[in-house]
């Protein structure tokens, strides 16, 4: 079975989960002033700016390519600001930056491995001098192989969460408020949370779920794979290493932004979202979208407006937030 027999697959299943009642969408009302058009006039955006205050910055993660070279490219129209776009390969990185200037638009790079702390540690020192905060992050890098193998569940976890839980825990102390966090997680955690085991499925979905206690749920995911039995996590060939990593994006976007609820810097706004079937090389170039149809939902979570209740702390689907419900079941 390749990718897109896969993929169909879960489409399917996904759907049937909505026909018996489990509806995975619940309508959000669009914020005021938002459209679908990519193409309009950068400018004032509603942020509230004081006298002095320096420029607003963006970054978005592995946007080398596909989805994020496509965020990129359409916070370069919509952000008001600077907009980075970072990559692993410095050469890779600086090609799509010439490539977008090609188009007229003025990105601006910096190098960064989400593996790496290293590097995590340099972007932050450079974003604290050069603009003493950090107003978006997209946390868009990431991975896929559908072998499930020890090997291939710790890289692909490395990268799809640890990489997230690290640029984030870097990167948070610099948002300043009124800042948006984009989490570019996937619906195959959701059909990989329905195939879990009651027991993580209760874990998983517990609202009082730490940060620490879904690092220690993925590293047991990781240690099992490979040992006999499934240990209650999915096997199957995308819900079980990418699905897996994709439940941790998810769940801890919601942890994120219940912790940043208790900030005393404003109006912080975390999402996770899914850009749909998109055709990148993550992908072998197969899907239903091109990448800047894929960039729409993150688009429109980037560009919240100020002091939005809604979508906040939701996995987001074609600009819908899907059904994550979190319980008070055990731990
Ligand atoms: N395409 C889809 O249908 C789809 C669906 C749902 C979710 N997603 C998610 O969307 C995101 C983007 O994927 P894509 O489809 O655009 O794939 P892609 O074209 O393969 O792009 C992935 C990007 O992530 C970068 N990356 C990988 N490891 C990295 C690391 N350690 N540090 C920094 N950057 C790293 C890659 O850099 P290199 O060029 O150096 O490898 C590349 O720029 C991923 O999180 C993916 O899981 C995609």
């Amino acid at each position: 079975m390749d990718f897109e027999d896969a993929n169909l697959n879960l489409l399917i299943s996904f759907n049937r989960l909505s026909k018996i009642g489990h509806s995975p969408k619940r309508e959000i009302t669009p914020p005021v002033g938002q459209s679908d058009n990519l193409e309009r006039d950068t400018g004032d955006m509603g942020f509230p700016r004081k006298m002095g205050e320096r420029k607003r910055v963006a970054v978005v993660t592995g946007s080398n390519k596909g989805l994020g070279f496509a965020i990129v490219r359409g916070l370069c129209k919509q952000f008001d600001g600077d907009v980075y776009l970072t990559a692993r390969n410095e050469s890779l990185g600086q090609q799509a930056v010439l490539d977008l200037r090609k188009e007229g638009l003025n990105p601006r790079f910096h190098q960064l491995d989400v593996t790496k702390p290293d590097t995590i540690v340099k972007l932050r020192s450079f974003l604290k001098d050069t603009y003493g905060g950090l107003d978006l992050l997209v946390n868009n890098a990431g991975k896929m192989d559908m072998e499930l193998s020890a090997a291939n569940a710790e890289s692909l976890m490395r990268t799809n969460f640890t990489g997230l839980c690290n640029v984030s825990e870097v990167l948070f102390p610099l948002l300043r408020p009124h800042a948006r966090v984009v989490n570019v997680s996937s619906l195959i955690s959701v059909v990989a949370l329905r195939k879990c085991s009651s027991e993580l499925q209760q874990k998983l979905t517990n609202r009082n779920i730490s940060s620490e206690d879904l690092k220690r749920l993925m590293q047991t995911f990781v240690d099992c794979v490979g040992t006999r039995g499934g240990h209650g996590w999915p096997t199957g060939k995308l819900t079980g290493a990418y699905g897996v990593s994709k439940i941790g994006a998810t769940v801890m976007s919601i942890i994120q932004q219940r912790q940043l609820l208790n900030d005393t810097r404003p109006d912080i706004v975390v999402n996770a979202c899914c850009p749909g079937y998109v055709m990148t090389d993550l992908t072998g170039q197969k899907g239903m979208k091109t990448i800047d149809q894929g960039a729409v939902t993150p688009l429109y979570l980037a560009m919240l407006p100020p002091n939005i209740t809604s979508p906040k702390g939701e996995l987001v689907s074609e600009k819908q937030i899907v059904k994550w419900e979190m319980t008070n079941s055990k731990l």
